[in-house]
């Protein structure tokens, strides 16, 4: 969101720019570095407390980068304390150390060391000088460090990291520094970006007002006369509103400041059209810039109404959203942009608008993106208060921290454009107690004295008015309901004047390309709190939208029950991709879950197109399963279709029949007997085709095809190279069946970062080279070494032909 300069040439282009406008003749000065601490950490995990000193030798600890999870790089073994719930992998204690110069400086400076997010109980140490702890691991913190530093010589950051006590999360957390760190260094009179908050107001008459208030701060010792200039530009840099000089007289400490600015017809931002502007806000002393702080900028406004849903700038707008975890899969909880940007692309591509960071503060990168591809965001807090789910979870720092950890979320997020809603807590225990109605109060008056401008909601399961003590506190602007979706109709009379929205939907279960039979039995797995019972014995889920957890229901029912409700404002569903942990209905060996829409690698599973044919007007037609099974098997045949009246199912060029869809389902079925061949399916409106899919009956595997999604790598923004592995036959006809072991070696200016193939089940660590294929698919992450050039993956596998790309590194 705030973006500071590490170099000082573009800021000098655009200060001249801006000089040149405002018609001022002055000279540039210092102003604001943002140093980003990355590379070079030192870590081990001895826990020895004298690493904290800055005379330790650290010389034989490991070296390397942040962000940093070391959990990711274990194997998964029954045995470790976080159990299968959290990833079956290993948490512990970590240190690290970093040691740092300042760059030069041109005069008395402030240094801010900021983390944005370290899982967890951190206790923070700069050259000795114990700064904290910071217990929460999601939530992003930062020390003033200025009179710690030595300015000319070596300085040392160490951090005791603490993620041992166990069970402590419902999910797989990471362990480490896995968000990114770096130093805000400043004049001593500046603006923290954290307080300034850009809010957008837009008028009936179409034009928006920008209100800007921000503190100043000034630990100069002396009085200060400042001036501030506030400029709002559109996307490409033109100043489209530049406010007065705002005079300013500091004594020390903080002084508030406010301005307002007007911008006639402004482009909108919404989900598809995601328009950014840029707020620029600069501070003088005696016409020198000491100061500037940049935001984009996105302006939309938008209700929620008891009766009609949800409205963005004036339309209604029904939120097709995902609920998803912080995981990026096989690499971890380690936060990498290109592969948000990955899943964000995918979720794009189903018709998804909006995001539930599922239960905790999301990454700045993720609402960067959020922001730039156009996304909402429920931006959530908390699972837990002060009542537990888990021996050692948040629940233990809740009452200590809570007023801490809401101001660093909101102050952090609150001017992202995508960010629409606060949510102060999933399932809150405290629903059910008196307490639920105090908490919720003191959160929400929280947040709102931070942040006036967005509705606070939380994810509630007891939708029994009586029996709510958060919903009595009346604190809520919006009702999230989790599942019960037969309940949806009574929610306006049960709660009049209430606006709700499905803040969890479906919890149905699937293993991508695994398909049980018959089709349209459902299986509830697990059926009620105490069943064992269940599931298969090699822990797979049929792939048929027919099996889900009790408090659940299908995908399809859940959507069709949101569609019908028109009160509701949309669903968030669990979950967009699937994580790590939490693995029902099975427990270890299975150790990542089956909710997903997508599996852990990044493949999507068969619902992705129900959605697709559901959240986009584009034409779908996905048919499933593959065409491989025994002869004279009774198998079940499903197309997902959109944008057409009724699909035709073909065998071998035999029509099987015509289906249509009506308002109780979203698929087309079939029954027939297997014959090897050629399964086809036409979609038509009015008798005109407009798709065809076929699925072949593949032979034998016989040649390894790699597919890369980015061939290009960024080596400044450390993308990663995402590959896809299947197998075809000699025919060229995939084998979806395949489940090859196929080794991989990378050469060239880059590694194997991790591997996976979105099996639940697979224990073969991440970090492996060697992993079999499942269901036809394995996915091969690459990152480079920091040097332009050239990547080659090869792939190979006994019996096959191998394969190899190359990808370039710049
Ligand atoms: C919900 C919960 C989620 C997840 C989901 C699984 O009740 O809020 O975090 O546990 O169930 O079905």
């Amino acid at each position: 969101m705030f973006h500071r300069k590490t170099m000082l040439m573009p800021n000098v282009k655009k200060i001249l720019f801006f000089l040149f406008l405002a018609g001022l003749l002055q000279t540039v000065h210092a102003q604001r570095t943002t140093k980003l601490l990355m590379k070079d950490w030192k870590f081990s995990q001895v826990d020895t407390q004298a690493a904290q000193l800055t005379t330790f030798n650290d010389g034989g600890w490991r070296v390397l980068d942040i962000p940093h999870d070391w959990s990711i790089e274990g194997n998964f073994a029954k045995e470790h304390s976080s159990t299968f719930n959290q990833g079956a992998l290993p948490t512990g204690v970590g240190w690290y150390r970093k040691h740092f110069n300042l760059p030069a400086k041109g005069g008395p400076q402030q240094v801010q060391l900021n983390f944005e997010g370290v899982f967890q109980r951190a206790d923070v140490w700069i050259n000795g000088h114990l700064l904290g702890r910071h217990n929460n691991g999601y939530v992003s913190f930062k020390h003033d460090i200025t009179k710690y530093l030595n300015s000319t010589g070596n300085n040392v950051i160490a951090l005791r990291v603490d993620n041992a006590a166990q069970p402590n999360s419902r999910w797989y957390t990471g362990s480490g520094i896995y968000r990114k760190v770096w130093l805000d260094i400043s004049s001593q009179t500046f603006i923290d970006p954290w307080d300034l908050f850009v809010q957008t107001k837009v008028e009936e008459n179409g034009n928006a007002v920008v209100e800007m208030s921000a503190m100043v701060s000034n630990f100069s010792g002396e009085k200060k006369n400042l001036k501030l200039v506030h400029e709002i530009q559109d996307a490409v840099g033109r100043a489209v509103a530049t406010g007065k000089p705002i005079a300013l007289a500091l004594s020390a400490g903080k002084t508030p400041v406010r301005g307002m600015l007007k911008i006639n017809n402004p482009i909108l931002w919404c989900p598809s059209s995601p328009y950014l502007y840029q707020s620029v806000l600069k501070v003088f002393e005696k016409d020198k810039l000491v100061d500037v702080i940049q935001t984009k900028l996105g302006i939309r406004f938008f209700a929620f109404d008891p009766k009609d849903g949800f409205s963005l700038n004036g339309k209604h707008f029904l939120i097709q959203g995902v609920c998803n975890h912080h995981d990026l899969g096989a690499i971890g909880a380690a936060v990498n942009s290109s592969a948000i940007k990955r899943q964000l692309k995918l979720l794009k591509d189903m018709g998804c608008n909006a995001i539930r960071t599922a239960h905790n503060p999301p990454s700045v990168e993720l609402l960067d993106l959020c922001d730039s591809m156009g996304f909402l965001v429920m931006d959530e807090l908390y699972d837990t208060w002060a009542k537990k789910k888990n021996k050692f979870d948040q629940s233990i720092d809740f009452k200590n921290d809570y007023r801490f950890d809401v101001e660093n979320w909101i102050r952090r997020d609150r001017n992202h454009a995508s960010v629409f809603m606060w949510s102060i807590g999933n399932e809150i225990r405290e629903q059910f107690d008196s307490t639920g109605s105090s908490y919720a109060r003191e959160l929400t008056a929280l947040v709102k004295s931070l942040d006036a401008t967005r509705p606070v909601t939380s994810a509630l399961t007891e939708n029994n008015p009586s029996k709510n003590f958060i919903y009595q506190s009346g604190a809520l602007d919006v009702l999230g309901f989790n599942y019960k979706l037969g309940d949806y109709k009574a929610l306006p009379s049960r709660f009049p004047g209430s606006s709700f929205v499905a803040a969890e939907t479906a919890s149905a279960l699937s293993t991508r390309g695994h398909y049980d039979f018959p089709s349209d039995s459902f299986r509830v797995w697990p059926s009620d709190s105490k069943s064992t019972k269940h599931g298969n014995p090699d822990n797979t889920v049929s792939a048929f939208d027919h099996v889900y957890a009790y408090w659940g229901n299908t995908h399809e029912k859940s959507w069709l029950a949101v569609k019908q409700n028109p009160h509701m404002s949309g669903a968030f569903v669990w979950s967009g991709f699937d994580f790590l942990g939490e693995p029902v209905p099975y427990q270890w060996p299975s150790r990542s879950s089956y909710y997903g829409i997508v599996d852990l690698a990044g493949f999507p599973k068969d619902v992705y197109y129900m959605y697709q044919s559901e959240w986009t007007n584009k034409p779908v037609l996905h048919l499933f399963p593959h065409w491989n099974w025994q002869e004279g098997r009774k198998i079940d045949v499903w197309a997902y279709f959109s944008q057409a009246d009724e699909v035709e199912l073909f065998l071998n060029g035999k029509s099987v029949g015509i289906r249509t869809k009506n308002d109780s389902t979203l698929h087309a079925m079939w029954r027939l007997e297997y014959l090897p061949g050629q399964l086809k399916a036409v979609s038509r409106k009015n008798g005109k085709t407009v798709l065809e899919s076929i699925i072949q009956t593949a032979g034998k595997p016989d040649r390894i095809v790699l597919k890369a999604e980015l061939s290009n790598l960024s080596i400044a923004s450390n993308e990663l190279g995402f590959v896809e592995i299947a197998v075809v036959d000699a025919n060229g006809i995939p084998v979806q069946t395949a489940d090859n072991a196929i080794n991989l070696s990378v050469q060239g200016v880059g590694k194997l970062a991790a591997t996976d193939n979105g099996n639940p089940v697979e224990l073969t660590p991440f970090h492996a080279s060697t992993k079999q294929l499942f269901n036809g698919k394995l996915l091969a992450i690459l990152k480079t070494s920091g040097s332009k050039g050239k990547i080659t993956i090869e792939a190979s596998s006994p019996g096959l032909k191998p394969a190899k790309l190359i990808l370039n590194s710049h």
